[in-house]
């Protein structure tokens, strides 16, 4: 061998967002856009350049955690890889991505998984994704679930994912022929996203401690029993978001594109009303997407807070809705992360 490619996707959520750090269902598939790291195994350090990003990353396999401090966040996101993965064998390498970054289509999640198999981690799916979620906690604080690693894990070509993410299987479902996905870049970073993020996982938190039960087993009636007005909104958006989940499923095994659209639109409409992650920016390009020809329905995709919303468009239709937009994706259904030894 004389190195190791390692690619891994990025992803975009069709349905089921907020809903993976409380047990619940998502509906992401890995995309044809990714990040990819060439690396030789060497030495006992990691350090990797790249085309987009700014400065190298160098990271001691002793001492990880001081890399974590590091100003550059994708140095951080390295490091918080190697401190959890604890590789004997670092190496030098370059990392090159089509991905954009920091647009809500999992960047962060598909450097931290190509870093993963390029420093040699040779496990599942589902453990690779593990990894990279507590490496994510490590790097950037916030407390993700595990949908974006996973997806980016476990994809199929022409598939979504259908992840239940208290059991953590990940059960394929194929994307009608009828089908399209375009994201939308609404033009606002998601600068709120990192504190936003946490304050709305802990009202989920509480939200369960209050109703005594995992929101996935509650009902819509146990929720509304909630006297925290506040508390009540964010559970009604992750009981409700769970069975839109299920019916979105069930919606493109039978082709009905109609009824997967109206899914996507009471999707944008309970993170806007009761789950509040969504920007009028956001709101004003959802409204957008769902009034042009060819599309069946949008919603804001991923945290909120800025980054992208993805439409369902009509098959032969998604090169021209992209068309009308500054930063605008035509996104189709990939395999999930690999890695080949090159001679
Ligand atoms: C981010 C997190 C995921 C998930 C989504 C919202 O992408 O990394 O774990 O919670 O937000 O659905």
């Amino acid at each position: 061998m004389t190195y190791r490619r390692a690619y891994a996707p990025g992803r975009l959520n069709l349905i089921g967002d907020h809903t993976d750090y409380s047990g619940g269902l998502v509906l992401p598939m890995a995309i044809d856009l990714g990040t990819t790291i060439e690396f030789r195994p060497a030495g006992d350090t990691v350090t990797l350049s790249s085309e987009g990003f700014e400065g190298i990353a160098v990271v001691s396999l002793a001492k990880p955690e001081a890399a974590i401090a590091a100003d550059e966040s994708w140095t951080r996101y390295v490091a918080g890889v190697i401190a959890v993965l604890r590789p004997e064998i670092g190496g030098t390498g370059r990392v090159s991505s089509t991905l954009p970054i920091g647009a809500g289509l999992s960047s962060s999640a598909a450097l931290e998984v190509a870093v993963a198999l390029a420093v040699g981690f040779a496990g599942t799916a589902l453990a690779l994704a593990q990894a990279c979620q507590a490496a994510e906690h490590l790097a950037s604080g916030v407390p993700c679930g595990i949908m974006d690693q996973l997806a980016s894990a476990a994809g199929v070509p022409g598939h979504a994912l259908l992840i239940d993410c208290t059991s953590l299987a990940v059960t394929p479902a194929p994307i009608p022929a009828a089908a399209e996905f375009v994201a939308v870049h609404s033009g606002e970073a998601r600068s709120l996203a990192a504190t936003g993020y946490a304050e709305r996982r802990s009202a989920v938190e509480a939200a369960q401690v209050a109703l005594g039960r995992s929101l996935r087993l509650a009902t819509v009636a146990d929720v509304e029993s909630l006297r925290d007005m506040g508390l009540r909104r964010r559970a009604r958006h992750v009981v409700t978001e769970n069975r839109r989940v299920i019916d979105f499923a069930a919606a493109l095994a039978g082709a009905d594109l109609t009824t997967a659209g109206a899914l996507m639109a009471a999707s944008h409409a309970s993170l806007r009303d009761d789950f509040g992650v969504s920007t009028t920016a956001l709101d004003a390009l959802v409204d957008d997407l769902s009034t042009t020809p060819g599309v069946f329905g949008a919603r804001l995709t991923g945290a909120g807070f800025g980054g992208c919303a993805v439409a369902l468009v009509e098959s032969g239709r998604a090169a021209s809705v992209a068309a009308r937009y500054q930063r605008a994706w035509v996104l189709r259904a990939a395999g999930g992360a690999r890695v080949a030894e090159v001679d």
